[in-house]
């Protein structure tokens, strides 16, 4: 989708990002969205995706790059140490980065040792990218685990247009400059040339974070300027592709999967949620809600609504992650045990993970899609649970206002996820809602989402890397 003649000369793409979708030994590429948009914008220019291999090497001699080919792609993986893994990884990225920009300083774990190892990870990172660049490759640098990559790229000599986006949320800088490191942190953006968020409310609070630093400017259009750099900060909402995953949604009334689940369910109303198994994702909330929805609607205690939750395990090595695990477990077995019946669990828990022809076909079943988190950067599963529903007969989402998806999807039953009785009364009013109401909300949504697909986000973020937004003249990046 982005191929054309003036991107082609600038030059190869370079995607990084910590996880790498490496295909399989029979060159079956990785599922998901992004990986598939992101490998279709490798494959028009040709190029490399640069990233961690996700497993251990004994020693830090035994880091041998490795590499394969698909085609015009090359995977190029490193091994990291144990080390490395604790402190980058485990340690920096997990436990201070992910919980700080989610709001939650109350789950930061502050460790100069995890912080000097975030730092050494991603010079040794740049250390080894450096060898594979070629002057007039153009570097798309992803997510929370690669913001200083830049800056060690710049100090050994690389020149090349280099852009980072922004997974998560960004917040404002009361909350921000509870980052160990923060100054340091904030000084790794001024290497790139596009910084971009998921929302305006994300870059908003980083221009914020850059002013108050007294280190940078900021400009009327978007462009910042600090440690005698200028870069372009903008939001770039993520998306995916409507049309194709409803499509896959269709296709998937007949996937084994969730023919089991409605023959299972014999005619009752589903609720869905699916989450990586995330304190951010506010999972027991949203139990307790669905609980809450039961208590206080006989008729669909009587109807037997179910919910199902689907949430498999995440980062369980990061002790905050084993807490919330073993925390939702026990609310589920709570509320199962207070509400169900001999012949009813209202509660359906899963850990497994789900292809995304099952979820997309579960998506399609579910009467409500329960997106509750307590802070996201977009989330995805809002979208695709949209792009899922049968048009003559679509289920309602319940969205988060904490949601970046929000800011889109202004048709959903928006929620604040800490209010549980607003929440509960915001799942009987979608069960409730009647077809034109659901007809029409989905609709806007679904417009929405066409408006801004996986394809005009990736080309909007390439534009804007290399440098051709300016010589458009397109005003809406600013
Ligand atoms: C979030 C992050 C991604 C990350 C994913 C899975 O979506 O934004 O960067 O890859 O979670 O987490 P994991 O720690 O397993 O990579």
């Amino acid at each position: 989708p982005v191929a054309n003649s003036s991107e082609r000369s600038i030059g190869r793409l370079v995607v990084v990002s910590n996880r790498v979708p490496v295909p399989n030994a029979s060159g079956a590429p990785a599922a998901g969205g992004l990986a598939v948009a992101l490998q279709a914008a490798l494959r028009s220019r040709g190029g490399v995706w640069f990233g961690w291999s996700g497993k251990s090497a004994q020693d830090a001699a035994d880091r041998q790059p490795q590499t394969r080919s698909l085609g015009p792609i090359t995977f190029a993986v490193s091994d990291l140490t144990r080390r490395d893994i604790e402190e980058y990884y485990h340690g920096f990225a997990n436990r201070a980065l992910w919980p700080i920009c989610h709001y939650r300083l109350d789950l930061a774990n502050i460790s100069e040792r995890d912080a000097a190892g975030y730092f050494r990870v991603n010079e040794f990172f740049a250390r080894r990218l450096v060898k594979l660049l070629r002057p007039d490759d153009i570097i798309w640098i992803h997510d929370y685990h690669m913001i200083p990559l830049a800056g060690f790229l710049r100090e050994l000599g690389a020149a090349n247009r280099i852009g980072y986006f922004h997974h998560i949320p960004w917040p404002s800088p009361d909350t921000a400059s509870a980052l160990p490191c923060y100054d340091r942190i904030l000084e790794s953006f001024s290497a790139y040339d596009v910084v971009g968020f998921q929302t305006v409310p994300d870059a908003d609070n980083f221009r914020d974070c850059l002013i108050q630093s007294a280190a940078g400017r900021v400009g009327a259009d978007g462009v910042c300027e600090a440690h005698g750099r200028k870069f372009l900060v903008d939001a770039f909402p993520i998306s995916i592709d409507p049309d194709s995953f409803a499509l896959e949604a269709r296709l998937a009334e007949r996937n084994a999967v969730v023919k089991r689940m409605r023959v299972s369910l014999e005619g009752r109303a589903m609720v869905i949620g699916v989450d990586r198994l995330d304190y951010s994702k506010g999972i027991k909330h949203r139990l307790e809600a669905f609980a809450a929805f039961l208590e206080n609607n006989p008729d669909a205690v009587k109807a037997r609504v179910t919910m199902l939750q689907i949430t498999p395990k995440s980062r369980s090595e990061v002790p905050e992650y084993a807490r919330i695990q073993r925390e939702v477990a026990e609310e589920v077995g709570h509320l199962n045990g207070k509400l169900g019946d001999i012949d009813w669990t209202p509660l359906r828990y899963i850990n497994k993970p789900m292809s995304q022809a099952a979820l997309a076909g579960l998506y399609r079943l579910a009467r409500v899609g329960l997106v509750t988190p307590l802070r996201d950067g977009m989330n995805l599963v809002a979208k695709e649970y949209v792009a899922a529903q049968d048009p003559n007969d679509p289920g309602v989402l319940v969205l988060s206002q904490y949601a970046g998806a929000a800011q889109e999807l202004k048709s959903a039953l928006i929620v604040n996820p800490y209010d549980i009785e607003a929440t509960a009364a915001a799942i009987a009013r979608a069960v409730a809602m009647p077809l034109e109401e659901r007809i029409d909300r989905w609709r806007d949504m679904m417009s929405a989402l066409r408006g801004n697909s996986i394809d005009h986000w990736t080309n909007k973020c390439l534009q804007a890397i290399s440098g051709e937004v300016e010589a458009e003249g397109e005003s809406s990046l600013h």
